[in-house]
């Protein structure tokens, strides 16, 4: 019974090519509608007011936040231009107690304002302040916004494990500087983005080739460079460059092709913070995957009595199982899957299991895990599909590099392995020249550089 449970999941978690191919297809049109139109899709396509990526001659001392992923961080970035580059780089790292995510916005932002203060006064005296100069920020908040401007929006709804309902619809700008005011902290926020933005902007100063970047990490996005003439609800100045950055907010992509299953990933979506949303990243996203496995777990166990005569009581409870954990088992390649063995004890307290029971968990982190990364693959073929960039055109082999970030990819080797081979074997030829490249926290230098083109001070030096 529990092999037949095990085999049901493998079919309709199923991802072959030509389904990868639909979704490619459908996420291509996505982006075209959700450029055409405010609410044209499920895809918001926002546009980020980003319309130039950092060239190497940013100058300066700027502070950077980044909230949103696993961990909120600040940062000091002292840029030195184009001999000098990222001159000097500090930043601390600060879980957020979990209450502050479910809480108030005044709760959470007087958190981050006072974290980000106490940051600030430790700077020291090699930190080259101009004289008279106000501090600025390039402030990474990786939720939907509405973008008005490069430095405000209003945030549009949570996603991953925040639910902070007064903050919604209020400008996140304004709310953090209201924070800053009452813990005394003088700064200015000169950029607002995304992480995926900012990660295409650090990925960009490093090598310009950089035309896209996603995230793969609790949750999932992506956002990448479209000329600003085939953006039809762009009503705006055509930018000088001719660009301008797309937040795409893929995680709210659905699609029919989508492999969905009802027990599984439906019902997790019921009970989630946000029934409905964000379809696609809950079955992508590192937040999730570990999750569903519990489902399945918790399913074999009531009906199949995988784990003997009763249900584990700690199966029972939700988010119990963590990706990094379901990771661990994947990786496991002793050779009696001890670290299968060790998880089910410490976590879900369950002695004893045998090899067998092991493998055939094992295979269960497969199948949710490869389904996630092949989806993924798609979406960064539907990207390069909307620019023309998904077959080799024999005038111009160009490079496109995509650049990536994210704990899933960057610690579950199994699936960014599977994302990597999905994605050559989809491009066939053009792989050639198309190249992932894992940007190592570029979000927060890409803040930083983002602050610095457009500080407050630019035009005087000019
Ligand atoms: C980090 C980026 O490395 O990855 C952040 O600097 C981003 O901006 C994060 O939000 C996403 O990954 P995770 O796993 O922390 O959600
Ligand atoms: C969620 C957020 C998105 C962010 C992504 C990765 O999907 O909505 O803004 O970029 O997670 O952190």
């Amino acid at each position: 019974k529990a092999a037949a449970i095990v085999k049901e999941l493998e079919e309709k978690c199923g991802t072959p090519i030509g389904k990868l191919r639909q979704v490619a297809d459908a996420m291509a049109v996505e982006m075209h509608a959700g450029l055409a139109s405010e609410g044209g899709s499920k895809l918001k396509m926002i546009i980020s007011f980003v319309d130039n990526l950092p060239t190497g001659d940013e100058k300066g001392l700027f502070y950077a936040l980044d909230l949103g992923g696993t961990n909120f961080r600040v940062l000091r970035v002292q840029l030195g231009g184009k001999d000098n580059r990222v001159a000097k780089q500090e930043f601390e790292e600060v879980s957020i107690p979990p209450h502050l995510m479910v809480g108030t916005s005044d709760a959470l932002f007087d958190f981050i304002a006072a974290a980000l203060k106490k940051f600030v006064d430790t700077e020291g005296e090699d930190s080259h302040l101009s004289p008279g100069r106000q501090r600025e920020l390039g402030f990474t908040f990786s939720f939907p916004v509405k973008q008005s401007s490069i430095a405000a929006g209003t945030l549009i709804k949570w996603t991953k494990g925040f639910s902070i309902e007064d903050a919604v619809g209020q400008d996140v700008v304004g709310e953090l500087t209201k924070a800053m005011e009452r813990v005394g902290l003088d700064m200015r926020v000169a950029a607002l983005v995304n992480d995926t933005i900012g990660t295409l902007a650090g990925g960009r100063y490093d090598n310009p080739d950089v035309i896209a970047a996603v995230i793969l990490g609790t949750g999932t996005n992506a956002a990448y460079v479209e000329r600003a003439h085939a953006i039809p609800k762009w009503h705006g100045l055509l930018p000088k460059s001719g660009d301008m950055v797309i937040n795409m907010e893929w995680g709210n992509f659905r699609s029919s092709h989508l492999p969905l299953t009802g027990i599984y990933d439906q019902a997790m979506d019921v009970e989630s913070l946000n029934p409905g949303e964000q379809i696609f990243e809950k079955l992508i996203s590192g937040m999730y995957l570990g999750e569903i496995l519990r489902r399945v777990l918790c399913r074999m166990a009531e009906e199949a009595a995988f784990f003997g005569d009763t249900i584990p009581p700690k199966l029972k409870i939700p988010f119990i199982l963590r990706t990094p954990d379901m990771s661990a088992m994947h990786h496991d390649t002793s050779s009696d899957l001890r670290v299968v063995g060790s998880k089910l004890k410490d976590i879900l307290e369950i002695p004893n299991t045998s090899l067998k029971t092991r493998k055939l968990i094992v295979e269960l982190c497969d199948i949710i895990s490869v389904r996630g990364a092949r989806l993924s693959a798609a979406g960064i073929l539907g990207i390069l599909k909307k620019l023309g960039r998904d077959t080799v055109r024999e005038e111009e082999k160009q490079r496109s590099v995509i650049a990536l970030d994210g704990g899933l990819y960057e610690h579950y080797t199994k699936f960014r392995e599977a994302m990597e081979s999905t994605l050559k074997e989809l491009l066939g030829e053009a792989s050639d020249t198309i190249v992932i490249e894992h940007s190592n926290d570029g979000s927060g230098v890409g803040a930083a550089l983002l602050a610095a083109s457009h500080s407050q001070y630019l035009e005087v030096e000019d």
